[in-house]
């Protein structure tokens, strides 16, 4: 191995965020995806170069291969630069927070109140099919886990995203429109529900993004906002590109935006660390 290729490889910055973590915890794929807030592909690959250089060395433990930081023979101090350089807020309470999760695991989604068989997912299908079908919008769609949920129950689900990978990767079914959320791409009264799940504080001008929402919607139709209250947070800035730390009253934007009818509350309260609070709003055209 040159050299000048172990800094190719050092030369990556989400190669140097997952080499850090690698020199303060040995972890496994799925610790380093939830703490990067990357792919799986993307984690194997970056993992697979940093191995080709003697950077990183893989042990088996049972079901899982546990990845820790390692010196390539005859480069003694090259490790030193990412050891004693403090991780970004964000990925080291990520970290803190996976640890925690590996010393006490809980089932999926519901902690102190699991039952056998429920889960968040179950229990939005039970929610969802008691709804009558229903032309929906849904404005950012990340993973996509919700924008599918949802198509099992609507009558039509339009999914918007300005990224096309992330449009791409939805279940055959749903309609994908690539644009912005400044300019969703949608007709005058074309849907019967907006929704903008974790997605409206990426905007600079949340409330001219609401109001393009409402030209959507038919005459009684709802927007639902689920988003943050406002936090100190500011690693989301970077990290996930959020524009704003939480809204601390966005019943008053949807009102600003002409929404009427107008209720918003308090949803979920994380007391895990970086204890997020969920609001939900909702609004009628
Ligand atoms: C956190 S994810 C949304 C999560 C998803 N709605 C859910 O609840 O699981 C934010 C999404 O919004 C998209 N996004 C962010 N800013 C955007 C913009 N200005 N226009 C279009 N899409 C945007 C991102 O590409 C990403 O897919």
């Amino acid at each position: 191995m040159s050299r000048a290729e172990l800094f190719r490889v050092l030369g990556d910055p989400t190669r140097l965020r997952i080499l850090a973590l690698l020199t303060r915890e040995e972890l496994a794929v799925s610790e380093i995806q939830e703490v990067a807030g990357v792919g799986q592909s993307t984690v194997s690959g970056h993992l697979a170069q940093l191995k080709g250089v003697g950077l990183v060395t893989a042990r088996r433990d049972g079901a899982h291969t546990r990845y820790a930081a390692a010196t390539p023979e005859g480069e003694g101090n090259v490790l030193r630069f990412v050891a004693d350089a403090p991780l970004p807020e964000g990925d080291a309470i990520a970290l803190q927070r996976v640890l925690a999760e590996r010393e006490s695991p809980t089932p999926e989604g519901l902690g102190s109140d699991y039952l056998p068989g429920r889960s968040w997912e179950a229990l939005a299908h039970l929610l969802l099919s008691l709804v009558p079908p229903m032309r929906i919008a849904d404005l950012g769609v990340g993973t996509g886990r919700l924008t599918a949920l949802l198509a099992g129950h609507a009558r039509q689900v339009i999914a918007v995203d300005r990224d096309a990978a992330a449009l791409e990767r939805l279940p055959a079914g749903i309609e994908r429109r690539l644009g912005t959320l400044e300019e969703p791409p949608l007709g005058e009264r074309e849907v019967d529900l907006v929704l903008l799940s974790q997605a409206l504080h990426c905007v600079a001008d949340p409330v001219a993004t609401l109001r393009r929402c409402r030209e959507a919607l038919v005459g009684g139709g709802k927007i639902a906002v689920l988003d943050l209250a406002p936090h100190t947070h500011a690693w989301v800035e970077h990290r996930l590109g959020h524009a704003h730390l939480g809204f601390a009253d966005l019943g008053a934007l949807l009102t600003e935006a002409g929404f009427h009818n107008v209720t918003s509350r308090v949803v979920h309260v994380d007391r895990r660390s970086p204890a997020f609070t969920t609001v939900l709003a909702i609004g009628v055209r």
